[in-house]
């Protein structure tokens, strides 16, 4: 075969941390001008491979083939000047600094006046905006990002690799933290790419994506290549089985809880302080139900539960359990009455990066309940390790020991961890943010049993998706907001995309009974 016919080749790639052999003899053969999905479950090694590519890891064993020529990419800047350009999950851009200057950062253009060097502005900007231009996009390349939102970052940091002139360019989980439209530019503009002959290293744990957008899928699991198919011979169904390596016939567990018919929380005309931000919110959950909030991004469904949670201050509103009100000014209440919170964001709000895994599963308890876990008064590294061991055995967290930094955890597997920590505090009413952001099948199936068992021991489940299927099979009842209002309740039996999104883009006053 001719072997100049793929524009970057992976060999016999083999890499280790102690105590995981993260990658395992892979290969990988991108062709020019497509779209390379590569998918596996968390942990199976997929941003190792990339950060292998792009020289942020030396490889222990193999080689890389750039258009059939054998290179040494000792670090990102060898990655770029050989065409290769990775859009990290977390972005970096240099807020203070404007579009152009996030764009042409490391290759600034400049001009000599009296022998002095000035940057030439004319031309960086005209630059800037032919980039932008070229791929269909509205952008002020004066405009400075301090603002910016994820997305917009998202798409400077592609203008800044087409600046570069990268003919690969990885993106690792692009469309996680991106809407519905957003993702829409994003694919348009990859499309945009491929019709350039710039091939896009793809990955992501959202099939239908997978399926819509690639020509050739990688499936990787336990740091092995299961294998390479074009994407027109691959279903759903069968990505799934050769992720996980077996059969996975459901979704969703099945529905084993009956919602009590008893109210425990109950939520009184809250409104924020932001007069932009959530307003005059009513809601009741039972005792045993999974309660999904819905909407768009931008409803302030993050904001709501944070306020509830004591993270953002309230101008009005009460919080009842049962018959008692509650005084909720920090998070410390509310975990004192039974509440838990998984964020949306698990860099801003979520991780102790430099610290191990126990001590970011016992970083609520440890606080909240100080004698559970010391002896005589001294800490009992046997009684900390043994519930945080509960919890990595039964998430089925992959990690060589529990001392591990969480750091060098997969992002699912860090998920997993914080999901952990908060189970650990017994809460009665369990709040979930996007639970399942970056999270592959297998993991979700479990995060939604373990929603139906809380549900199932008579718990309090509040869930905020955007993942329409989800919210729909796994709610008992979903509230729908829109602009900082509740737009509407629905049964999840009755729910439908439809409905869902007419209550999230349209808000009429009057339809906010309880469903
Ligand atoms: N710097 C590191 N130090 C130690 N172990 C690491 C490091 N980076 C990755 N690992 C381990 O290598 C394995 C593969 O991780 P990787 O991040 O590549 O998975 P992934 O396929 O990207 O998963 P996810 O879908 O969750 O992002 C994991 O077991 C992870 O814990
Ligand atoms: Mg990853």
């Amino acid at each position: 075969m001719d072997e100049t016919k793929y524009v970057l080749e992976v060999r016999n790639v083999r890499k280790y941390f102690p105590g995981v052999k993260a990658l395992d003899d892979v290969s990988l053969k991108i062709r020019p001008g497509t779209v390379h999905a590569v998918m596996g479950e968390n942990g199976a090694g997929k941003s190792t491979l990339m950060k292998c590519i792009y020289g942020i890891y030396k490889p222990d064993v193999g080689e890389i083939y750039i258009d059939g020529e054998k290179k040494e990419i000792k670090n990102p800047r060898d990655a770029m000047d050989n065409g290769i350009s990775m859009i990290h999950q977390e972005l970096h851009p240099i807020r203070p600094q404007t579009v152009s200057e996030n764009v042409f950062l490391g290759q600034i253009p400049y001009k000599k006046r009296v022998g002095i060097r000035f940057v030439d502005y004319k031309e960086l900007n005209e630059r800037t905006k032919k980039i932008f231009d070229d791929l269909n996009i509205q952008m002020n390349p004066k405009e400075k990002l301090t603002n910016m939102s994820t997305s917009y970052c998202q798409l400077i940091e592609i203008a800044r690799a087409i600046s570069f002139g990268a003919k690969i360019i990885i993106m690792d989980e692009p469309t996680s933290s991106l809407t519905e439209t957003e993702t829409e530019i994003l694919f348009r503009i990859v499309n945009q790419l491929k019709e350039r002959y710039v091939s896009i290293i793809y990955i992501s744990h959202k099939i239908d994506e997978i399926l819509r957008i690639s020509d050739d899928v990688s499936i990787m699991r336990d740091g092995r290549l299961v294998g390479m198919w074009p994407a027109s011979e691959l279903t759903t169904d069968i990505i799934v089985s050769k992720m996980v390596g077996r059969e996975m016939t459901e979704r969703f567990p099945k529905k084993n809880h009956t919602p009590g018919t008893e109210t425990f929380l109950k939520v009184e005309n809250f409104s924020s302080t932001n007069k932009y931000s959530f307003q005059d919110v009513n809601f009741e959950v039972k005792k045993g139900e999974i309660f999904g909030i819905g909407g768009l991004v931008g409803s302030q469904r993050s904001e709501l539960i944070e306020a509830l949670f004591g993270l953002r201050p309230v101008e009005s509103g009460k919080v009842f359990i049962g018959e008692k009100e509650l005084t909720i000014a920090e998070p410390r209440d509310a975990i004192s009455n039974g509440m838990a919170l998984l964020t949306e964001d698990r860099r801003k709000t979520g991780i102790i990066g430099s610290m191990s895994i126990t001590d970011n599963i016992m970083a609520v308890s440890q606080n909240v309940d100080k004698k559970k876990y010391t002896d005589y008064g001294f800490i009992s590294n046997e009684k900390r390790n043994a519930a945080a061991k509960k919890y990595v055995d039964a998430f089925n967290i992959k990690t060589p020991t529990l001392k591990t930094k969480i750091e060098s955890l997969s992002g699912g597997n860090q998920q997993k961890v914080l999901l952990g920590r908060w189970m650990l505090t017994e809460p009665d009413i369990l709040i979930l943010d996007e639970p399942t952001r970056g999270i592959d099948v297998g993991a979700k199936y479990e995060i939604y049993e373990l929603m139906e068992d809380m549900a199932k021991r008579g718990k309090c489940v509040i869930m905020i998706s955007s993942e329409m299927p989800e919210l729909m099979g796994m709610s008992d009842r979903i509230m729908v907001m829109c602009e900082g209002h509740v737009s509407g309740f629905l049964k999840g039996s009755e729910a439908t995309d439809e409905k869902i999104m007419y209550l999230a883009s349209t808000y009429k006053k009057g339809n906010e009974d309880n469903g």
